[in-house]
This record gives C-alpha cells, sequence and structure tokens, in this order.
C-alpha cells in the first residue's frame, strides 16, 4: 500500500478562475520540495483543464468534486468518468454530505458512481459521516456502516487501492471546530475494522481520511492517529499558507 499520508483540497463552489490558478501557483511555489504527502486538489469543473495544465510535471494530482455513472448519452448537465480522466482528473470525489443533502443522492447513487469510476481507473474518495441527529441519537456506527456497505456494494476486492474513504462528520464541516480525537479515533477504528470485514481477503484496505474544519492547529493531533490516513481540507485549503502549514505538519 501506497504509504504517504494524503492531504486533499475540497474549494467545493468557490473560487473563480483567476482566483484558483494563483492558488495553485502559489501552492506550487510553497510545496514544490514537499515529497512526503500526496496532494490532490479539487476544483470546480469548469477549472478542471486549465489546473491541470498548471499541474503538468508535478506531484500533485487533481479530482473532480462529482461524476456520473454512465459512459455517455442523454444526461444533461452530467459529466463522466471518461471525461474527467480526459481532462486529467485522475481522482473523483463521490457522496460529499453537501451532495447527498442538497441533491438528494442516495447510497445507491452513490454506489454506482463508485462502481462506474474504480472500473474506469479512477481513484474515488467515498465520503460518509454522520448528522447531529444522528449522533444526538447514538446512531453514528450505524449511520456509518450503512453508507459504507451500501456505498461500496459489489465493489471487487482488486480495486480497493484504488478508493479512500473520507470520515466527515457533518455537524462540524465548516463549523471552525474539529470533531475531538476521541470521536476522530473511534469512528477511524470502527471503519477500518468495516473494511476489514468487507474485503476480508485483501492484503489492502481503504485508506481512510478525516475532514470537517482541519486547520493547521488541530492538524498534528488528528494526523497521528491510528487508522487516520489523511486529511480532507474545505476552508483551510482556499488559503495557501493555512493549507501549505497544513501539508507541511502531515
Ligand atoms: P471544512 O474543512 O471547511 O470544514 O470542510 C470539510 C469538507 O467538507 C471537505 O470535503
Amino acid at each position: 500500500m501506497n504509504q504517504k499520508k494524503l492531504v486533499f483540497a475540497n474549494w467545493k463552489m468557490n473560487l473563480n478562475s483567476d482566483e484558483a490558478t494563483s492558488l495553485v501557483k502559489n501552492i506550487l511555489k510553497k510545496l514544490e520540495s514537499i515529497n512526503k504527502v500526496d496532494i490532490v486538489l479539487s476544483p470546480s469543473f469548469p477549472y478542471l483543464a486549465a489546473i491541470n495544465s498548471l499541474l503538468y510535471n508535478t506531484k500533485i494530482s487533481l479530482s473532480s468534486q462529482n461524476v456520473f455513472w454512465e459512459k455517455d448519452g442523454p444526461y444533461t448537465g452530467e459529466v463522466s468518468s471518461d471525461m474527467l480522466l480526459d481532462v486529467g482528473c485522475s481522482w473523483t470525489m463521490i457522496g460529499h454530505s453537501e451532495r447527498r443533502q442538497h441533491l438528494l443522492e442516495t447510497n445507491e447513487m452513490i454506489n454506482k458512481k463508485v462502481l462506474t469510476s474504480v472500473s474506469k481507473g479512477l481513484k474515488v474518495i467515498l465520503c460518509v459521516g454522520e448528522s447531529f441527529d444522528q449522533r444526538r441519537q447514538g446512531k453514528t456506527f450505524e449511520s456509518i456502516a450503512d453508507q459504507l456497505q451500501r456505498g461500496l456494494r459489489k465493489v471487487d476486492e482488486s480495486f480497493v487501492e484504488q478508493i479512500v474513504i473520507g470520515y466527515e462528520p457533518i455537524w462540524v464541516i465548516g463549523s471552525g471546530e474539529a470533531a475531538s480525537v476521541n470521536d476522530i479515533s473511534s469512528v477511524h477504528n470502527f471503519i477500518f475494522n468495516e473494511l476489514k470485514i468487507m474485503f476480508p481477503n485483501g492484503k489492502l484496505l481503504p485508506r481512510i481520511v478525516y475532514g470537517g474544519s482541519v486547520n493547521s492547529l488541530n492538524i498534528e493531533d488528528i494526523i497521528t492517529l491510528d487508522n487516520v490516513d489523511g486529511v480532507l481540507v474545505g476552508n483551510a485549503s482556499m488559503d495557501c499558507d493555512k493549507f501549505c502549514d497544513i501539508v507541511m505538519k502531515v
């Protein structure tokens, strides 16, 4: 397994063309010599090709924030795995809680996206996370297990290396305060054990990254936990200094 930690920047529906390109140029300047971390940037669809040309010959990878499960056809507004590969993406994010909430994505839709993407050769970051209510009702593990089992249904063990699980507790996303290290630790250990049950014959398991108000002050406490293979950064990834600080502390 690739043992490098993963730092994933999710810019969501933010940054225009000038802002995104200048952020990438500044990140490249600051992180030129960083070798020990896998960095993945995830701009909005319209800027993927432009950002890809800036990333050419660098060690930083490109991800989309979404993908559709069909190969091609009458699916207005959707983007296929092949199109993403064509513009230079090696990754796609699937099942972010904001898409589950605002676009009503179900685990069944998410599963179809995962199956198509991995079979086409894309690496996938599959996001799972519990809501505040689920947590309050003591249903965190039940909810995470359900999202994992239905999201990864029928995924062949041979694709495991292409998959990363992003654990993002919905109640801390964008709040400025990450979940406690105890909470992160117990859910990551739970996910690790679920994955072991789901992929019993694999030598490898998907890596597991944490997302939700990661910043340069909490990164060191989070990244040193067992079964935390990296982080998924929203707000702090849109500020060059803050993002590079996080990467350097990983
Ligand atoms: P924040 O880091 O802004 O909480 O966002 C996390 C996230 O949703 C990354 O996908």
